[in-house]
């Protein structure tokens, strides 16, 4: 069984067709990529496999649970971080993920916020509220409110989107120990060198539809090409 299975996915908003009839699946323990430019489609595509969005035609697992017929159990297994995400800005940033942490009544609460903690990385910043904090910082709230609840399947939409180097390193570093922790990552970005890094498998989307799949390092070859960004412009020409 794949962790992920997409089946002919088409996404319309009203005469907009944002997604135009992909598939691919993903397996236990990869970190696997969407990748492409603005408005490929791939916020569209992870929010639809999140369940936030209604599937217009085709199909998506995530393990045994189909999207459409069992969405509240495959939200059970997923953790979804969306590219433009604010948390609670009234609260700190203990507080939110104490919050949030609280709805996982089934598992360890207060691993569960050490973890996050541990994750967001903000050393005594973390007792300040949120709305105090710089973008980046938010993000790495986001990203260890995301992360510590252990889930099967994180989707990651854009995780190091307005990081700093450093901070997007570490981010990255975090994103491969989970992976060897046995969560299953899907992410998007269009860091082209973080994909190189990053992914076992990615998919080069564009225009609602993959144009071009692999290992980054199979996909170089292919093309004859240094990074994943020349591949990509040779793709798309
Ligand atoms: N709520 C919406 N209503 C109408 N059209 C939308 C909506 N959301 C997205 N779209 C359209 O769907 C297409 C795909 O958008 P999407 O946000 O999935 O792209 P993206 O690959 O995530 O881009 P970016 O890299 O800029 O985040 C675009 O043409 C966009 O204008
Ligand atoms: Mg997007």
């Amino acid at each position: 069984m794949h962790t992920v299975e997409v089946n002919n996915l088409v996404k319309d908003y009203g005469a907009i067709q944002a997604i135009k009839g992909i598939s691919f699946n993903i397996d236990q323990g990869e970190i696997f990529g969407l990748i492409g430019p603005n408005g490929a489609g791939k916020t569209t595509a992870l929010r639809v496999i999140s369940t936030l969005l209604q599937i217009t035609s085709g199909s998506v697992k995530v393990l045994e649970y189909d999207v459409k017929k069992n969405p509240e159990e495959v939200r059970k297994l997923i953790s979804y971080l969306p590219e433009d995400a604010g948390a609670y800005k009234n609260l700190t940033g203990r507080a939110y993920l104490t919050f949030i942490a609280n709805f996982f009544t089934y598992k360890n609460t207060k691993e569960m916020i050490e973890k996050g903690i541990t994750i967001a990385d903000l050393e005594d910043r973390i007792d300040d509220k949120v709305d105090t904090y710089s973008k980046g910082m938010k993000r790495r709230l986001l990203v260890g409110r995301a992360l510590m609840t252990d889930p099967r399947l994180a989707i990651l939409d854009e995780p190091t989107s307005g990081l700093d180097v450093i901070n997007a390193q570490e981010i990255r570093k975090i994103i491969k120990d989970i992976t060897r922790a046995g969560t299953t990552v899907l992410l998007s970005s269009h860091n082209m060198l973080e994909v190189e890094y990053l992914c076992d498998r990615i998919a080069l989307i564009s225009d609602g539809i993959i144009v071009e799949r692999g290992r980054p390092k199979q996909l170089m070859e292919k093309y004859n090409a240094s990074n994943i960004e020349e591949v990509f412009t040779k793709v798309v020409q």
